[in-house]
């Protein structure tokens, strides 16, 4: 180990109490990006991230705007002629709080509990991987003066709603992020304790559907009988979107790439109980696990296609009574996996609706955001030099895996740097309930997280050029 990585690695150890603090104080931003532009919370959080970056000795350090977006951070560090450069990715955004009465402790309070574990919302995602990055950053330049590796820092506030300005952001900021490896701590470990690199992301499309059968509601038992009824309508449309089996029934299956025989053997060598999954999402007792049978359970997750309902709204309870309502919608959204166009994929989404809500009611259907898959081949030195850290700062070998979620800032990156590798490192695990209420971070993972970064930034400052 170099004398300035083992400087890092105390000034760390001796700081933890100081960085959990932190990553409190950032985690009690309510930074909802879902709200709209500009959001109170969203914009105090990117300045608190500036301020954050600026004490761990960042340069540069600023808050980027884009109209009707969410604010990007940014800081670097430039100083380290001949050495590779990194371009570190966060975001600071969060997802909706979800129903409060179901916190154990309040979504904007983090609480440590007696488990080992930091709740609140947006803790592990992404908050505490931007504090990964801030505190290996920090311990190596409070240290030593110096950091082994340049490195280009970029914090982003809508990761969570899609990254609707991204576009933007790369057409004004390709040539100034230019960097040799991109490293992100946003993704999961596949257990705790297990160090895991993605070499997957699945992308995602979603529409809003309405369909609307009457210009007002009316009495059930004047009318209904010949009246068709829209809640009806839209949930035979929605139910044909899978097969008896739970396989996603649009016509989009051609272009799922094969799972490659050396992928399967992979898959297949990680350890799985289909109880321990069971237990880990909470299914009801006797529940089928749906899809294709044929592929085993992660690689359903990972590699092949899937929809969900994310909202549908037609008349709640309260207030129900006997009559057939005027409309019902729903936002619906498909995961997608390589080789699918994310484009054919919301167009046949929008066929799918159009042709097969019956009765010839009113169909109106909206296009959301689309962002794409990403896959890449985990070989060669950065990807050995990120699981030699790994592998080191958790005391067990490090993994590779896929991931069923979206990250849309990966693929059009990596394809702008030119290809560049890029190092995904979890701090997800499966109990973290990431989007869910009582979302949590393993804080002895968070930890090592943290070491496996600074021992990366070392290795990373070897790699061939
Ligand atoms: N951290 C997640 C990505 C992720 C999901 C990692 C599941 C590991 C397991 C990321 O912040 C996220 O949630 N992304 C959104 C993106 C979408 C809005 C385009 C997602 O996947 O829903």
């Amino acid at each position: 180990m170099t004398d300035s990585v083992s400087k890092a690695l105390a000034h760390l150890d001796a700081r933890w109490d100081e960085y959990l603090g932190q990553l409190v104080e950032l985690s009690r931003i309510p930074s909802v990006s879902a709200e709209p532009s500009p959001s109170a919370g969203v914009n105090a959080s990117a300045r608190k991230v500036c301020d954050l970056m600026t004490a761990a000795g960042l340069e540069s350090c600023r808050v980027i705007e884009f109209p009707g977006g969410h604010p990007y951070v940014y800081g670097e560090w430039l100083h380290a002629p001949g050495a590779p450069t990194v371009l570190l990715y966060g975001h600071h955004d969060v997802q909706p709080p979800g129903r409060p009465e179901k916190w154990k402790t309040p979504a904007f309070e983090p609480t440590v509990r007696d488990d080992g574990r930091l709740y609140g919302r947006g803790v592990v995602d992404d908050k505490a991987g931007v504090m990964v990055h801030v505190a290996a950053c920090a311990s190596y330049l409070q240290s030593g003066g110096k950091l082994p590796v340049n490195v280009k820092f970029i914090v982003e506030g809508e990761e969570e709603t899609g990254s609707s300005s991204l576009e933007a952001f790369l057409r004004e900021y390709r040539e100034q992020l230019a960097a040799d490896v991109i490293v992100l701590t946003d993704t999961s470990n596949y257990d705790a304790g297990i160090p895991s690199i993605t070499y997957a992301l699945r992308g995602i499309v979603g529409i809003r559907v309405e369909v609307q059968a009457l210009d007002h509601p009316v009495h059930s038992g004047m009318w209904g009988g010949p009246v068709p009824d829209p809640v009806i309508a839209l949930c035979k449309a929605i139910g044909d979107l899978v097969n008896d089996e739970g396989i996603l029934n649009l016509p989009v299956w051609a272009d799922v790439r094969p799972l490659a025989i050396k992928d399967r053997e992979a898959l297949t060598a990680l350890p799985f109980s289909e109880k321990q999954f069971r237990e880990q999402v909470g299914l009801v007792e006797g529940a089928t696990l749906i899809g294709d049978q044929r592929m085993p359970v992660w690689g359903r997750v990972w590699r092949q296609p899937a929809v969900t309902v994310l909202a549908f709204e037609a008349r709640p309870f309260e207030g129900s009574t006997n009559q057939i309502i005027e409309s019902a919608r729903a936002r619906i959204s498909v995961r997608i996996v390589p080789d699918q166009d994310p484009q054919k994929i919301q167009d046949a989404m929008v066929r799918h609706f159009e042709m097969r809500v019956p009765w010839g009611l009113k169909v109106t259907v909206e296009r959301e955001h689309a962002a794409s898959w990403w896959m890449t081949d985990p070989k060669g030195p950065a990807f050995e030099a990120a699981s030699r850290a790994m592998t080191k700062a958790f005391d067990h070998e490090c993994v590779f895996i896929g991931c069923g979620g979206s990250i849309p800032f990966v693929d059009p990156f990596a394809k702008v740097l030119g290809g560049v590798p890029a190092l995904l490192m979890g701090l997800e695990d499966p109990p973290c309930n990431a989007h869910s209420e009582n979302e949590s971070l393993n804080i002895d993972d968070w930890k090592k997280g943290t070491r496996a970064a600074v021992y990366l930034y070392d290795e990373l400052s070897r790699l061939p050029r």
